[in-house]
């Protein structure tokens, strides 16, 4: 799971390199490396950690040539060491990986037989070595040994080479892990996304399962899997590159935070005619068509799926499933004609919900994909595109776009109520109109934060911290938990209240502070009871509620903290925001890296 990028120009690469990388490192940031062809030899750099070491590395080593690829890496097969570090290099090869090579050990122990030695452990070097083998003692051309080797490859993979004394040629080629070309003049360019070619050039393409391109500064030539000559659909960008700049913020979380109510009327400007209460979406399925939606994604993205779950089944009376993609499709998954498949990622590109989608295909055309990159894999893969139009995010932990997936997927799921007439037209405009509030909403719990951010002291000096809620007040506690494990290491888990008494009370102590969501909604009452046993067990109890739960609470805790009064359906998005604020300051207090958090990526691109 990693970024690649390769640039063959009439000009030198190596700061165009680097930009690239930069906007790749959301892909991995446990090491990087760059190689060039200059003077005919291969001349290369890596180093562990983020960028900027490699940055650092390169002020005292100038590479002048004008052929060369790049890599930010998070590690699959070895340590994030130096060694392990990508490019990988023969003699005459150097190669960048993004994938998993599921059969390398065959290969290397081929290898080793034949008195190959190799210096890393991982799968990417085997890769090196047999392109080297086939043009070193078989004579083969770059093109035939690259060829020749990819097709004994199991795994996914994106994969991109240059070769020593040939200073005007690029190869590169995919499988299951995507790859987008770029063209420009007397240059062209292949990454791992469009965003990183953006930089570079508005005309792109994408490669195709098992394309080989060869690309020199004036020309491209893509090969499919029976070796003819193709081409792939031509596009133009129209988004600008991604700004990568923090403003007044110290951490692009932070600022993805703060800029939540803009987002959220961004969204809601784009989909809803405020004055008309009319909605204009982009082509969507009727839900007359549908006999049971399933829902599925990872991470963040499944929680906003599992609270969708609860909105689906209460508003339109249609049987819903949530589903975690990485577990959907090894169980052998019943999928009906009549079923719509809503795939929600953030990214789309995260392997586990792209295989998800790619099973779900075999069985069924109704395929729907929430996404906030727009030009990515999924989009490409579904049959409808409902964008979530909430900016780049940079940040690991995902924020704005949670809540724009919220927002999303409320629209959908008053629209498909309003196909299934299971509301009425009045009904229908008060939820739009509601919808509206939250830009406000968000700006008063933020013009609080630092309340918030004094009860983060509590967490900083525990091991554990407890999320309870219940209804639909649960997925949004599991999210609240994964936002503090991700950012602050510190263990946390999400439970269902009304479980708590089902094993996790064993867990309560004096020491142990208990984050609970608990409005005055239909399940008040008894969530203030499994907060009554929290107490009797002497657990620390910081409440998040509205001003009647507060006066009804006023005997439970002293850390109360009062939310805006709000219509039931927006509780979710609204209880959402302290839960990040939460896990931002305790982060903050602890000082780990926020935005890059140790052992993660913000795109999961393996299985
Ligand atoms: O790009 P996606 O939305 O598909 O990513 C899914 C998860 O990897 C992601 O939500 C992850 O859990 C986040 N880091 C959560 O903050």
């Amino acid at each position: 799971m990693c970024g690649i990028i390769g640039i063959v120009s009439e000009k030198q690469v190596l700061d165009r390199l680097i930009d690239g990388l930069e906007r790749l490192e959301y892909r991995g940031y446990d090491s990087s490396g760059v190689a060039v062809i200059a003077r005919e030899e291969i001349f290369h750099s890596k180093s562990t950690g983020k960028l900027n070491s490699l940055k650092n590395k390169l002020k005292h080593n100038l590479f002048d040539g004008c052929v060369g690829i790049g890599h930010t890496r998070w590690a699959t097969h070895g340590e994030p060491t130096e060694i392990n570090a990508h490019p990988h290099l023969t003699r005459n090869v150097a190669v960048v990986h993004n994938g998993i090579i599921e059969n390398f050990a065959e290969f290397k122990n081929e290898l080793l037989e034949r008195g190959t030695r190799f210096n890393s452990q991982t799968d990417t070097e085997v890769i090196a070595k047999l392109v080297e083998e086939k043009i070193s003692k078989e004579k083969c051309q770059p093109l035939e040994a690259v060829r020749l080797t990819i097709e004994r490859l199991r795994g996914s993979f994106a994969l991109c080479f240059i070769f020593r004394g040939l200073e005007d040629l690029l190869i590169a080629t995919r499988k299951g892990s995507p790859l987008a070309l770029g063209f420009g003049d007397k240059e062209n360019f292949v990454s791992s996304d469009a965003a990183s070619l953006s930089l570079f050039s508005k005309k792109i393409c994408y490669l195709e399962e098992g394309d080989v391109v060869a690309l020199t500064k004036d020309k491209v030539n893509i090969f499919d899997t029976s070796g003819k000559i193709v081409n792939r659909d031509i596009q133009i960008l129209n988004s600008d590159p991604v700004n990568l700049n923090k403003g007044k913020f110290k951490h692009f979380m932070e600022k993805e935070i703060f800029e939540q109510p803009q987002v959220i009327s961004q969204v809601l400007g784009f989909y809803l005619n405020a004055s008309k209460e009319t909605l204009s979406l982009p082509t969507l399925p009727e839900a007359t068509e549908f006999k049971r939606i399933i829902l599925i994604g990872c991470g963040t993205a499944f929680y906003s799926c599992l609270v969708a779950k609860y909105w689906f089944e209460k508003l339109c009376g249609l049987p819903t499933h949530a589903e975690l993609a990485s577990e959907f499709r090894y169980r052998s998954p019943v999928v009906n004609k009549d079923d719509l498949l809503v795939f929600v990622s953030q990214s789309g590109e995260t392997a586990d919900t792209i295989g998800a989608l790619k099973y779900a295909r075999e069985y069924s055309k109704n395929i729907l994909a929430i996404i906030n990159v727009e030009q990515s894999s999924m989009a490409r893969l579904a049959t409808w595109v409902f964008p979530t139009k909430a900016g780049p995010e940079i940040g690991v932990a995902s924020t704005k776009a949670f809540v724009s997936q919220l927002i999303i997927l409320k629209i959908l799921n008053i629209k498909f109520a309003s196909d299934l007439s299971t509301i009425s037209k009045e009904q229908r405009s008060n939820l739009l109109i509601g919808l509206l509030e939250l830009p406000r909403l968000y700006a008063e719990i933020l013009s609080k934060n630092q309340n918030i951010r004094k009860l983060c002291k509590k967490f900083t000096r525990s091991n554990s911290v407890l999320y309870l809620g219940r209804d639909i007040l649960y997925p949004i506690a599991l999210e609240g938990a994964l936002k503090l494990k991700e950012i602050s290491y510190l263990h946390a888990e999400g439970y269902a209240s009304g479980e708590l008494k089902h094993g996790p009370i064993a867990l309560i102590d004096k020491s142990m502070p208990v984050v609970a969501l608990n409005p005055s909604t239909q399940v008040f009452e008894k969530t203030l009871s499994n907060l009554e046993e929290v107490k009797a067990r002497k657990g620390k109890i910081i409440l998040f509620t509205d001003e009647k739960g507060k006066e009804l609470s006023k005997d439970l805790t002293k850390s109360i903290f009062q939310l805006p009064n709000c219509s039931d359906f927006l509780v979710p998005i609204l209880y959402t925001l302290p839960l990040q604020l939460i896990a931002y300051y305790t982060a903050l207090e602890k000082g780990t890296d926020v935005d890059q958090p140790r052992n993660l990526a913000k795109s999961v691109t393996v299985e």
